[in-house]
Order: structure tokens, then sequence, then C-alpha cells
């Protein structure tokens, strides 16, 4: 999606303190920690599922950011790509904005919901449009909403940051696009949403909206026909 750009910030030649908010794999981090060998990379996650063998550069911390932040140093960025709403964002600009140095930047990089279509070719009644939608409500009710990246930028602005910037981009559902860039982020989707579909689906709509695991699994066909469906022009906003 950035041209194999890790970050859109711009950063200083030589960051020194870098922290990379919900590492997951740690890939980013790793990453970072070896184009800038002159930057101390902190990669928190809830989960201890990062690699061993990495940078030197590169730290892995089992954190929940969600907590109050005891850092001993302050950071020139800090990254935080695709939370998925696990993270309360206001609380996590006001205490990064505490972290930062100052002329230290702050990059988020999230997918927001409800899947859209710029053609009309995402019908209401699809099963795709109502699993969307179900899902963001679904999140809503237990006030992880999935919309929030619409709002960043003011919360950021509230929590004190200027320069605030936001650049959206889309994700197609597959390979309907015409140009290979955007066919090829589509594919990578399609594979990353259908690997991930019923574990992000069943919880939110058994216990927080009331479907039976049945349902569910029906419409999930459904969604997955939707899904490979080339004449549907959908996407995710990022
Ligand atoms: C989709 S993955 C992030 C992927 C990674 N940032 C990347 O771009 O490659 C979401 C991660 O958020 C982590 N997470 C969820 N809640 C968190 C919290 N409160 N504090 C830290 N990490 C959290 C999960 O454990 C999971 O690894």
């Amino acid at each position: 999606m950035l041209n194999g750009k890790l970050h859109l910030a711009p950063i200083t030649a030589k960051p020194q303190n870098v922290l990379d908010i919900a590492t997951g794999t740690g890939i980013w981090a790793i990453e970072f920690a070896d184009l800038h060998p002159s930057a101390f990379v902190i990669a928190n996650d809830l989960s201890p599922v990062q690699p061993g063998l990495v940078p030197p550069n590169v730290v892995f911390e089992v954190d929940d950011a969600n907590e109050e932040w005891t850092y001993s140093r302050k950071f020139d960025l800090i990254h935080c790509r695709q939370h998925h709403s696990a993270i309360e964002e206001r609380r996590l600009f006001e205490q990064s904005f505490h972290f930062l140095k100052p002329g230290g930047w702050l990059e988020m990089q999230e997918l927001g919901n409800p899947i859209r279509s710029d053609d009309s070719s995402l019908s209401p009644d699809s099963a795709l449009h109502q699993w969307s939608n179900n899902l963001l409500d679904a999140t809503r009710r237990i006030n992880q909403a999935t919309d929030k990246p619409q709002h960043y930028a003011s919360w950021m602005r509230e929590a004190g940051f200027v320069n605030v910037q936001m650049r959206e981009y889309k994700w197609p559902t597959n390979t309907w696009p015409k140009r290979q860039k955007e066919k090829m982020m589509g594919m990578w989707n399609l594979e990353n949403v259908l690997d991930g579909l019923h574990g992000f689906t069943m919880g939110l709509f058994t216990r927080v909206l009331g479907w039976s695991p049945e349902s569910v699994e029906v419409l999930l066909m459904d969604v997955r026909k939707d899904l490979y469906n080339r004449r549907i022009h959908a996407y995710w906003p990022m």
C-alpha cells in the first residue's frame, strides 16, 4: 500500500527511540530496526508471539497498551498498525503525546468499517454488506467500534498534536481492480480476510448480537461467495 515504505511520517534520518504498539508478529519493528541501525525499537503486544532471532536494536515486551505507560524514555516515532479497536484510541493518543519527544511523530495505520463500493456494486441486500454492518453494530455495542479511524485526526488534535494529516487508501476485497498494484492488494486482502473471517465474526455475532452459531455459518457461506465475486467492487477504507 505504501510502495514499500514502513511509514509516512517524515521522521529524522537517524531516529533514536521508536515504539511499535501491538506489534503482532513484530514484522514492522524488525524491518524498521534493520533499516535504521541508529534506532532502538521497543515493540509491545499482549501476546509473546514474536520470533527470538531479531536485530540487536529491537526488543519485544509483553504489555497492555491500554494500561498506563511507564517508559523511561521518550520516542521519536510511535507507530501502531492494525490494532482493530483493541486499544482505546483517545487514551492511546494522549499517552503517545506524553511519550513523544518535541517534534516526534505518531503514525496510525488502521482499517475502517463498513465496507464500501463507489459504484453501487455492493448491494445493501448482499451478505457482504449485511455482514459488515452487523460487525460494526456488534463492535459499537461493546464500545470498540471499528469505524473510529475517521475520527483519529480530530482526536489527535484534541490530544495536543499539531500537523495532523490523514491519508485514505482502499483495500479491495479481491482482484477486481484493473491496475496491477490494486489487484495485488486485493489478492492479499482476500487471503487475509478469508483466513480470519470465522474468527473475527463468530464471537461478536453470537455473544454480542445473539445469533446462533448455525446462522453465522450460513451467513459466512454467502459472505465468502461475495468476497470472491469480482463483480462486487467493494473495499475497506484504510
Ligand atoms: C492485527 S495484529 C497487529 C499486527 C501488527 N501491528 C502489524 O501491523 O504487523 C493486532 C495485535 O494487537 C495485539 N493487541 C490487542 N490488544 C492489545 C493491547 N491492549 N495492548 C497491546 N497489544 C494488543 C494483539 O495481541 C495482536 O497481536
